[in-house]
């Protein structure tokens, strides 16, 4: 049966917010919502909301008893906060918490890509979390499912995957023909809101999704289709790039250039990591209706 008393947990972000509306419109379960914010948090709830099914609740979050009061009753907590420095602590604290209160299933903050030696230095802990998790499941004290979508489509769309579509330029990472795996936020919100409604399915796994797996030249093709314009294309060699941002990282240098050149090439080189051919589970999530075109058609008409 159906979890329906769900906490979201980075009600005010770029997952957070888009997750809260698909919830509280899902027609696969009359869900309830709690956006459980810090006290510090200037998130208000939005305009319209159906009150009888949305509650906003605050909390300190270093408090364990406020966040038991606040976790009791609710079947499962989903975590869609940035993840930096905090995301380990305060998942820790979330976690302990959901367990003292009986909620049945976390979903952690995770949704990125498989893991590489190259961005420990960016992700670790959302590895020492996933961890952390699995220990906590194998005890039975808890469930989990965490999701892995690859880069979020009209999010990555310029940043990472090298598109400028006002300057009509693209940048290809080596030749361009690497394939990846991205998904749009509605998919993975949609992901999300499966595994709430079906919770017998991927107990204590990490789910990988997607909406597209192409190459950085397949969207070029569409890209010019869509537009009536040439690109102009400019290469980068990967591994290059891959070495110096690495190298800028283990320095404990996180500037932008060394931060978004290991998440770009950690995508695009030889060895990617959205890259996962088999074991992907977006059909049995029901995800799969989405065009590439009227996505590119979109990004374009905003552009
Ligand atoms: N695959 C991709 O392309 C991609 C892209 C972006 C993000 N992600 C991943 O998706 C997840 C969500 O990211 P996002 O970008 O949607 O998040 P975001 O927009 O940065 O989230 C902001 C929200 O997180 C809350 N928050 C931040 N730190 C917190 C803390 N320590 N404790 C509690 N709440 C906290 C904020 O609360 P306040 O209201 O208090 O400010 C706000 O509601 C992360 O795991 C991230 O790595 C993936």
């Amino acid at each position: 049966m159906a979890y329906k008393n769900i906490v979201v947990v980075g009600a005010k972000g770029k997952l957070g917010a888009p997750l809260i509306q698909a919830l509280l419109s899902s027609k696969l379960a009359d869900f309830t919502v709690t956006a459980l914010v810090r006290k510090s948090s200037e998130y208000a709830a939005p305009e319209n909301i159906d009150t009888n099914r949305f509650k906003l609740a605050r909390a300190s979050f270093d408090v364990h008893e406020e966040l038991v009061a606040a976790l009791k009753g609710q079947d499962a907590v989903v975590l869609v906060f940035t993840a930096n420095q905090e995301l380990y602590p305060t998942t820790k604290a979330i976690l302990e918490a959901a367990i003292e209160a009986g909620v049945k299933r976390i979903i952690p903050s995770e949704f990125g890509c498989d893991e590489l030696p190259m961005t420990d230095g960016l992700w670790m802990p959302k590895r020492m979390v996933n961890q952390m998790i699995d220990d906590a499941a194998k005890k039975n004290q808890i469930t989990y499912t965490a999701i892995r979508n690859g880069p979020w489509f009209e999010l990555a769309f310029e940043l990472i995957l090298g598109f400028n579509l006002k300057a009509k330029t693209v940048l290809f990472y080596d030749n361009g023909d690497r394939k990846f795996h991205t998904t749009t936020v509605a998919s993975v919100c949609q992901a999300i809101i499966s595994l709430l409604a079906h919770p017998d399915k991927f107990v204590n796994q990490i789910v990988h999704i997607h909406d597209f797996f192409v190459t950085q030249r397949e969207l070029l093709d569409l890209v010019e289709q869509e537009t009536g314009s040439k690109f102009e294309t400019s290469t980068v060699d990967a591994e290059a790039l891959a070495a110096r941002a690495v190298e800028g990282l283990q320095r404990g240098e996180f500037t932008q250039d060394n931060v978004l050149g290991a998440i770009r090439t950690s995508i695009f080189r030889e060895e990617g990591n959205a890259r996962w051919d088999v074991n992907d589970d977006s059909a049995e999530l029901g995800l799969g209706g989405v065009s590439l075109v009227e996505e590119i058609r979109k990004l374009i008409s905003k552009a």
